[in-house]
């Protein structure tokens, strides 16, 4: 029999909540039967109360802006083009070391889909949107996909480890479980979930309830995937399997490269990278886009926010009118295992700083107890970025990357949303299909005439399409999936 004190229960609770200020959390426990008192005791002890008032205190404060470093520099970079005379750079030599290192199964996929999705309004984990331009195949699935192209060019089952929330990690195995994981091996594929943080009345900094028997909480951001990896077991578990790297990508962006040889050779052979974790940029299109910035400071690689970046530097221009501090952040990266565990194990303790986010967040009314679905922000949401691991690397490379590599779907219309990722998707397939000899309509101003998509299974890259079944030509306005 269980042992009495391994339950957390709701009188032990009370005094810590007293101590802290947060008995509104209690408001409705007498309501609740006996089940739900339990939850509701679970769930406040899955949350490290001790360290809510110092959480509070900075989700109260005024100033919006995170603190920088003094000095900042553009973070100097791999071009795109490896002939550049900017930065010349062996490109086949680290193709080379990179698909070593896949060969031997050394680089697992990794993808953080534990989000909220809300700017997208999609029901329903992200993954699960549809997002092929032809087909409307999901997000899981073009990535899926991928992972199985890589591992028959490579001749290598490669693992896939996805890292979901409290709020979506059912009905993802259930998608995956549906769609008989896409055509993986479900041994190749795994789950673990990211932690939490308690979301906080914007002008108390009282936590909100969701319901009766539970608190307001949100997942605790991409950078929760450093610390989860560890506690789940599943650096443990790949490190056994003989991973040494991660390729870390994000669920929302369909034309990210999951396995890519060139990233993972300079991660892991470039002589100025510590091989802990690497970076790719894209070339921002204009100073105002909102992106974050790879910069230089101390010494150090890290990616300052947007909003952050003092307007001055955002608008400096270098002596041929480019922008200095031209290098976005697409949100990919190459981790190594070692550097995760070297982060968990530190004897300091290991945190990522806490960005805030004011948000809309339902909550219960203390007083009748109904549910209250705010029409402005009335939280804040704490959360920690994955990249504000880069300046704890003793060295960490950037990668560019074409524009192409970043299609996210964000939001349900304008920039970053299904419309504009289906036009990349289209736009790259289109460039890879003349170049290997087929006709694609353009209008006019040059743009595709045509909607087409390209299944990885068919071409990971351009020089794939040499050998692969296609037409001669697309018709104007036709919709191709190949
Ligand atoms: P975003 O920052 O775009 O957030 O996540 P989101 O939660 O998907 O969407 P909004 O902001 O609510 O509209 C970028 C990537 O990081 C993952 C997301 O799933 C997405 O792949 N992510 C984000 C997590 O895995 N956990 C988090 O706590 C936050």
């Amino acid at each position: 029999m269980t042992p009495a004190t391994a339950q957390p229960d709701l009188n032990s609770i009370r005094a810590r909540l007293q101590a802290i200020g947060q008995t509104q959390l209690l408001a409705f426990a007498d309501d609740l039967d006996d089940a739900g008192r339990r939850a509701l005791a679970a769930r406040l002890a899955a949350i490290d109360l001790e360290r809510v008032p110092q959480l509070a205190k900075y989700a109260l404060t005024k100033d919006t802006h995170d603190a920088t470093p003094g000095k900042l520099e553009p973070a100097p970079y791999y071009p795109c083009n490896a002939a550049s005379p900017q930065r010349p750079w062996n490109r086949e030599q680290y193709e080379m070391a990179g698909e070593a290192l896949i060969r031997a199964g050394k680089v697992a996929a990794f993808t953080v889909a534990g989000g909220q999705g809300s700017r997208l309004g999609f029901d329903g984990p992200k993954g699960c949107y549809p997002a092929g331009a032809v087909t409307g195949k999901s997000l899981f699935q073009m990535l899926a996909e991928q992972v199985r192209a890589a591992g028959a060019k490579y001749g290598v089952t490669i693992p896939w480890r996805l890292m979901t929330s409290p709020l979506n990690h059912e009905p993802t195995i259930e998608f995956f479980e549906k769609h008989k994981h896409f055509g993986l091996d479900p041994k190749q594929v795994g789950f673990f979930q990211q932690g939490v943080l308690p979301s906080f009345n914007d002008a108390t900094g009282k936590m909100l309830l969701a319901a009766k028997d539970e608190p307001a909480t949100n997942p605790d951001g991409h950078g929760g995937s450093l610390k989860a990896l560890y506690t789940s077991g599943a650096v443990e578990e790949l490190q056994a399997l003989g991973v040494e790297h991660l390729s870390y990508t994000q669920i929302d962006n369909p034309l990210v490269r999951m396995i890519d040889p060139v990233f993972i050779g300079l991660h892991a052979a470039a002589p100025d990278s510590s091989g802990e974790m690497s970076s790719k940029m894209i070339a921002k299109t204009d100073a105002a886009e909102k992106v974050g910035v790879f910069c230089k400071a101390d010494g150090h690689v890290r990616v300052i926010e947007y909003s952050d970046l003092p307007a001055a530097l955002t608008n400096e221009r270098d002596e041929r009118g480019e922008l200095r501090f031209n290098a976005g952040s697409p949100a990919i990266h190459v981790i190594s295992l070692d550097f995760v565990r070297r982060l968990n194990e530190s004897p300091e303790g290991f945190a990522l700083p806490l960005h805030r986010a004011h948000k809309k967040v339902p909550h219960l009314d203390l007083e009748t107890g109904e549910l209250i679905e705010p029409e402005q922000p009335n939280a804040i949401k704490l959360e920690t970025f994955v990249f504000d691991a880069i300046p704890m690397c003793e060295q960490s490379i950037v990668l560019e990357t074409d524009r192409f590599e970043f299609a996210p779907i964000k939001n349900a219309d304008g920039n970053d949303s299904p419309a504009t990722s289906y036009v990349l998707q289209t736009e790259r397939a289109a460039q890879w299909l003349e170049a290997a000899g087929v006709r694609v309509p353009r209008k006019a101003d040059g743009a595709v005439d045509c909607v087409i998509e390209l299944n990885p299974l068919t071409a990971t890259e351009e020089s794939e399409l040499e050998k692969a079944d296609k037409p001669d030509a697309i018709a104007s306005g036709e919709r191709i999936a190949l």
